[in-house]
């Protein structure tokens, strides 16, 4: 006899990380994939399989995405469906409440209609703001220095609300910088514009932007660059089924989890290992620092380490920034 599958609902499952956490469930073959994507920011990680049903719906739209949660009745929910630029969120906040936190709260209040009540969600070091320790563990404040970590922290505390009044089991992830690609698989890291380092210093060496912008080189940093945790998506899809499993092996609970390498890269040291993988010179220029960017963000990640079981397979920048360099050659 075969046990009926899980189904799965992945919001924002057509977008960067969210197509390497499908690309990984559809590897493991053992669920229904429904992904709820409004193709804002999808160029090309719509994985295109026949086990995977796409609903072009916004998540701003509570009717409609009411609908896909009565047609699809999923057991859990990966929630990646957001805004995620922080100098965008610095020009629009209204576009990042609206999406991130309007139609977080739409998601929420699908879920407990249809009686959905697991829920993994992207959360950010954005929700940490300025670092007052060197390494940032989960008990560290979280005093956003933009909106879009604000939208991020709001979000947590409404999962915070809906597990004390009803009753739901949530996961908040804490990524620090996704970066990397699962070059086999055919998907990669595109945004719109694109604002994260490791994407654009690529492209710039591949001729597809005439120069990359450093912002900042006066921040209390060893170069005074920008020092970041990057971390990469294929252990970030690690993390997230090992979540889903904690979900649905164990009772009511509400957790977050930092998903980082413990180790920060500046700015000038990405520029550097790039020019290595690559072999070529790259063209930059330093600007202001940007509004709203913290001087550091470098993970302590042990208490996923020890309570997800969770291992990171990659500590160094250069497999990120390698992966990304193969990833965009071969997309011409
Ligand atoms: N990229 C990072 O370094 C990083 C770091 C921390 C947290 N996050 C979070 O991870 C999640 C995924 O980030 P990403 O880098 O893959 O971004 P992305 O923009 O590539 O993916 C987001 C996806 O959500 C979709 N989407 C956005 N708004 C929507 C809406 N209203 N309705 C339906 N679909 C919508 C987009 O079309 C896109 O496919 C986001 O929640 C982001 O805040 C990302």
């Amino acid at each position: 006899m075969t046990s009926k599958k899980r189904t799965i609902l992945v919001t924002g499952g057509a977008g960067y990380i969210g197509s390497h956490i499908v690309s990984a469930l559809r590897s493991s073959g053992g669920y229904r994939i429904e992904i709820v994507d409004n193709f804002r920011e999808s160029r090309s990680n719509v994985i295109q399989d026949e086990s995977i049903v796409y609903h072009e719906v916004d998540i701003r739209n509570k009717e409609k995405l009411m609908e896909v949660f009565e047609l699809t009745k999923p057991d859990l929910v990966f929630h990646f469906a957001a805004l995620a630029s922080v100098p965008d969120s610095m020009e629009n906040p209204a576009e990042y409440y609206e999406n991130n936190v309007v139609g977080g709260l739409n998601l929420l209040e699908c879920m407990r209609v249809c009686g959905v009540k697991k829920i993994v969600f992207s959360s950010s070091a954005s929700t940490y703001g300025e670092p007052l320790t060197e390494e940032i563990t989960e008990e560290h404040p979280q005093v956003p220095t933009n909106t879009y970590g604000y939208t991020k922290l709001i979000f947590e505390n409404m999962l915070k609300d809906y597990n004390r009044s009803y009753g739901f089991s949530s996961i908040s992830l804490r990524y620090f910088c996704a970066s990397g690609c699962d070059v086999s698989a055919g998907i990669g890291e595109y945004h719109t514009p694109e604002t994260h380092a490791i994407p654009s210093i690529v492209e710039t060496l591949l001729g597809r932007r005439k120069e990359f912008s450093v912002y900042g080189n006066d921040f209390p940093t060893p170069d005074g660059t920008g020092v970041r945790d990057y971390i990469h998506v294929m252990d970030l899809a690690e993390a997230h089924t090992l979540a889903m499993n904690k979900l649905f092996e164990e009772n009511l609970m509400c957790k977050q989890y930092n998903l980082g390498i413990n180790k920060g890269f500046s700015v000038m040291e990405l520029i550097k290992s790039a020019e290595e993988i690559s072999g070529k010179k790259l063209s930059y220029s330093i600007k202001d620092r940007r509004l709203g960017d913290p001087s550091r963000l470098i993970a302590n990640s042990d208490k996923a380490q020890k309570e997800l079981g969770w291992t990171p397979k990659h500590l160094d920048v250069k497999d990120m920034i390698a992966s990304t360099y193969e990833f965009f050659s071969s997309k011409k």
